[in-house]
């Protein structure tokens, strides 16, 4: 076989199809994750989402398609015991993260802040990576989340930005450790989920009406934005290492939240 017939071989025409595969997002039952989850459950996935609460299915029938995993990602041997679990699957996308506003300031009086938020973000992404990758088959993937702060530093944002880039920094790593399994990390911008509900209603309409004024995109982001960016980042077999902005073209512009 010649040197182009034989790459071609393994570059299958595109698609998005992920009928057979299975899918673990961790952060999936709600907001960003479950944009991904419902994603991939589209284009045919079996997907298990995980996060630290168990949620009936009376409180809320749109997870009845997912298998749910209750898992704690500061929790190292929780984690390794969900993966044991769950077993061998395709795809996983991490979207967990601390809650807005918990990292604290760089001048709080201790680290507790920054601490918890490395532990939470780049520490459980880690765990969630590592415990995962012996049961990821061939062709599979890994994708974290970060944001435009790891690209961009912003005020009162000390403990996020180095994350962040922590985070995409230990995609590029991994891309080269776990290869041919690709490793790769989404980037948003504004995403309108329940993450922005601990500042008052009327700031968060404020950062709405910034957000459809100023983004090149004009609109505001959507969990299945998201969505869509993680399936392409699963079906392309030629993508490792790289950060997908999923943003709007936030980072084009200035805007404060
Ligand atoms: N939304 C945005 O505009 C935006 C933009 C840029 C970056 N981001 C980043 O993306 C992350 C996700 O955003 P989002 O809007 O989807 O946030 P979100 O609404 O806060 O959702 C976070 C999800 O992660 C789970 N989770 C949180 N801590 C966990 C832990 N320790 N172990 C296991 N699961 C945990 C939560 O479920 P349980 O509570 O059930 O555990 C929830 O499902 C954020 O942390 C933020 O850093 C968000």
């Amino acid at each position: 076989m010649s040197n182009l017939a034989y790459e071609q071989a393994r570059s299958p025409a595109p698609s998005f199809d992920l009928t057979g595969k299975r899918v673990v997002v961790v952060g999936g039952k709600r907001a960003i994750g479950l944009g991904v989850a419902q994603a991939a459950h589209d284009m045919g996935a079996a997907v298990t989402v995980a996060s630290r609460r168990r949620i009936s299915a009376e409180e809320r029938p749109d997870l009845a398609s997912f298998d749910q995993i209750v898992l704690d990602i500061r929790d190292e041997a929780a984690v390794k015991a969900a993966f044991d679990s769950i077993g061998f699957f395709d795809h996983l996308v991490v979207t967990a993260g601390p809650e807005l506003g918990s990292w604290g300031s760089f001048m709080d009086p201790d680290m507790r802040g920054v601490r918890s938020y490395l532990e939470g973000k780049f520490l459980g992404t880690w765990a969630c990576a590592r415990h995962a990758a012996p049961y990821l088959q061939a062709g599979g993937s890994m994708i974290f989340l970060t944001g435009g702060a790891g690209a961009r530093a912003k005020f009162g944002l000390a403990a996020v930005t180095p994350t962040f880039a922590a985070v995409e920094s230990l995609s590029r790593s991994l891309a080269l450790e776990l290869a041919p399994i690709r490793v790769n990390t989404i980037r948003p911008g504004f995403v309108d989920t329940d993450f922005w509900d601990v500042l008052p209603a009327e700031t968060v309409e404020e950062i709405r009406a910034k957000v459809r004024a100023n983004f090149p995109a004009k609109r505001i982001g959507t969990p299945a934005d998201v969505g869509h960016a993680a399936v392409f980042l699963m079906t392309n077999s030629y993508v490792t290492g790289t950060v997908l902005e999923v943003s709007g073209g936030e980072l084009l512009v200035d805007w404060i939240f």
